[in-house]
């Protein structure tokens, strides 16, 4: 067995998954290396998913009863957990949505009815990168519609990093909000964050950070980031689907406007008018996904208990022996960063002529699960002139021998189609 320094104890910490033990297509173990669309759960989390809807199944903040105060108790120490993971100055800043969508929607909900200081119009601009996740793009798109704000955006260099070489040109005194993701979700680069904040503090715009796919991988410190928003999910990092974080900075929660309206985000309501709760409940409409935030709380338990930094190395591992195990494969091409340096354990790639979604049904048909397509994240697709890419990606419980299962699939692949 292909022995990295770095690598965590996968054999005990596969046997926390159950699903890892999946058979498909006749008995053939199942290669899971589509992290990046979503994880599989520890028991660790599925256990206190259980026990909430069996123990403790209420809704929050507004009952009297056992049932709502341990509820409601289980929900808001999610919240406790949640700050700590990122280094939250307070718990008040983060924000429980659905998914890093909703969250990144918000964001540009917030500022699209924002008063001066943070007003967004016609004057003014809003920055984006070429390497984003729809989810990135759509909603300033949309708020440059309906805003008359000028949508900017940095390119990409043929391997895959941002091209920040006209920094001062796209980020100006006319910006108002940067966002961007910290680690892309079809590439794996690891975006220089410091330069980009350091131009956006400059000319005091805002800056917001996608962070899907970075919180379940590296140490995530909101502090040290020094940005204003930072938009995550709980799916990619061992929780539950239908919960989301936002993290924002307090004086800009308690400064700008509430995006929903509803239960929940109110202080009083009357007829004529309302007044807002304080964030993070000002930013909850309705009943809250309890269930999945306790569900998040469990998750953020088990990747702490294990410890980022060592979840960090061992991706970092596998990352470096699968970037130099893919080179070896005839045609093979890489899309994006072909060194394991400053890139995460997401690898995109391309294989001669074969198209992607060929190359994933001949992988599926060995139990290899990988993603093929655009990733959501067509820009990518259209800045190197192909239709989509085959994406492997990799997770604290993935392995050397399932590097060299994908590698050993993709010759299958390469005499399948001749
Ligand atoms: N955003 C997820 C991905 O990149 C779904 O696959």
């Amino acid at each position: 067995m292909t022995q990295l320094p770095g690598l965590l104890d996968t054999e005990a910490i596969r046997k926390d998954f159950p699903l890892l033990d999946r058979q498909v297509h006749d008995g053939k173990k199942i290669v899971y290396l589509d992290n990046a669309a979503t994880s599989q759960k520890p028991r660790q989390v599925l256990d206190a998913l259980n026990a909430y809807y069996e123990q403790h199944n209420a809704n929050v903040h507004r009952g009297v009863h056992v049932l709502a105060e341990e509820a409601t108790a289980l929900y808001e120490g999610a919240r406790d957990k949640v700050a700590a993971f990122i280094n939250a100055p307070s718990r008040d800043e983060v924000i429980f949505t659905k998914n890093a969508s909703e969250s990144l929607n918000l964001v540009a909900n917030m500022l699209g009815w924002a008063d001066e200081p943070y007003r967004v119009d016609r004057e003014t601009e809003i920055v984006i990168t070429e390497m984003e996740h729809h989810s990135n793009i759509v909603p300033w798109q949309l708020l440059s519609q309906r805003t008359g704000a000028k949508l900017k955006w940095f390119g990409i260099t043929d391997d895959g990093r941002l091209d920040l070489s006209n920094i001062d040109e796209i980020i100006t005194e006319k910006t108002k909000i940067v966002s961007f993701t910290l680690v892309s979700n079809i590439m794996g680069t690891i975006n220089p964050v410091e330069t980009i904040i350091r131009r956006a503090q400059e000319v005091g715009a805002l800056v917001c950070i996608d962070a899907s796919q970075a919180a379940p991988h590296m140490v995530l410190d909101v502090q040290a980031l020094q940005a204003d928003f930072v938009a995550f999910t709980g799916h990619k990092m061992c929780g539950p689907t239908g919960i989301g974080v936002l993290w924002g900075r307090q004086e800009l929660l308690e400064d700008l406007p509430p995006f929903l309206g509803g239960g929940e985000m109110i202080e009083t309501v009357s007829m004529h008018s309302s007044t807002y709760a304080p964030a993070p409940h000002k930013f909850e409409a309705g009943t809250p996904p309890i269930a999945q935030a306790v569900g998040l709380g469990a998750a953020v338990d088990y990747l702490t208990s294990i410890g980022m930094d060592k979840i960090a190395a061992h991706e970092h591992a596998i990352t470096e022996y699968a970037v130099k195990r893919l080179l070896e494969v005839p045609d093979l091409r890489i899309i994006g960063p072909s060194t394991a340096e400053e890139r995460g354990a997401t690898i995109s790639f391309t294989l001669g002529d074969i198209h992607p979604h060929d190359v994933g049904q001949v992988l599926d048909e060995q139990g290899i699960a990988v993603r093929v397509g655009h990733h959501c994240a067509r820009p990518v697709c259209l800045r190197y002139g192909i239709p989509a890419t085959t994406r492997a990606s990799f997770y604290l419980y993935s392995t050397p021998a399932e590097v060299d299962a994908l590698v050993e699939g993709l010759e299958h692949v390469r005499n399948f189609f001749g």
